[in-house]
């Protein structure tokens, strides 16, 4: 992987640094379709797949980016090969392991989404020490959906608040949007700005339903281990041309 940290260590001069999402959510998707393009198995592109992500996560922080949400792995890709899965599986633990050291340098705070409790254990305890360890840092909030799925995300908000509702601790007509909010799995987090998605499909595939309402929508043909700095500058290039009306005129 080309990695464009000399030229583009800085925000690009092109883009206005009051104009830049405060949070940027990814569909990282097309590491498959990458590594069959070279001949290579799937699971060569998963793990180019983390080199992007690296450098995306170090891009936001270089160019003032605090929130970066990152989709790992969804709800509906335990359907996937087991093989495949047990390889993602071992990877992200593998990864955590191995980064967590230079998240703390750099100040990184990380945080996992999803049903965490279906994970392997092994992984989960990854999970927890990386929360904790990096949960007062602030140079980046770094999101990563793990068995995630939006719909399983508002099911599990709606038994809470009717567990608080049957308890009596809340009424049903006191259930607002910030009460629902609360019970999300990003509670604390504000909305993504910009929804960037590779590899030129054109949906959400489950991801952050709710917090998606007023996202711009960006998606780029170019497979996810392809995705570097120059293509985030497009991204964002983009994005700085949209006018976000938010319903009004
Ligand atoms: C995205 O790449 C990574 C995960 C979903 C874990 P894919 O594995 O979906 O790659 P394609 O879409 O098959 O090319
Ligand atoms: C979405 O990609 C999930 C992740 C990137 C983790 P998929 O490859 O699973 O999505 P579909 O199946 O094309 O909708
Ligand atoms: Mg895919």
């Amino acid at each position: 992987m080309t990695v464009h940290h000399t030229q583009l260590q800085y925000l690009p001069a092109d883009l206005k640094r009051e104009l830049l999402p405060k949070h940027v959510a990814v569909i990282m998707d097309g590491n498959g379709r990458w590594a069959k393009r070279q001949g290579l198995p799937r699971f060569i592109g998963h793990k180019h797949g983390v080199d992007a992500l690296k450098d995306l996560l170090r891009c936001c922080k270089d160019w003032g980016i605090g929130a970066l949400t990152a989709y790992a792995f969804s709800t509906e890709n335990w359907k996937r090969p087991q093989e495949e899965v047990d390889f993602l599986m071992t990877l992200f633990q593998k990864v955590l392991r191995q980064e967590l050291r230079e998240m703390l340098e750099e100040n990184v705070q990380i945080r996992f989404v999803g049903n965490l409790q279906a994970l392997p254990r092994i992984l989960q305890e990854e999970i927890s020490r990386s929360m904790e360890e990096t949960k007062d840092n602030r140079a980046i909030r770094f999101t990563v959906a793990t068995n995630y799925g939006g719909r399983q995300e508002i099911l599990q908000a709606c038994q809470a608040i009717a567990e608080q509702v049957k308890q009596g601790l809340l009424q049903p007509d006191e259930i607002d949007e910030a009460t629902f909010e609360r019970h999300l799995y990003t509670a604390g987090i504000c909305d993504p700005d910009l929804l960037i998605r590779t590899s030129g499909e054109m949906r959400i595939s489950n991801f952050l339903l709710w917090q998606m309402a007023y996202a711009e929508i960006y998606i780029t043909e170019t497979l996810w281990p392809d995705f570097d700095r120059a293509e985030f500058h497009r991204a964002l290039s983009a994005y700085q041309q949209r006018e976000r009306r938010f319903g009004k005129v």
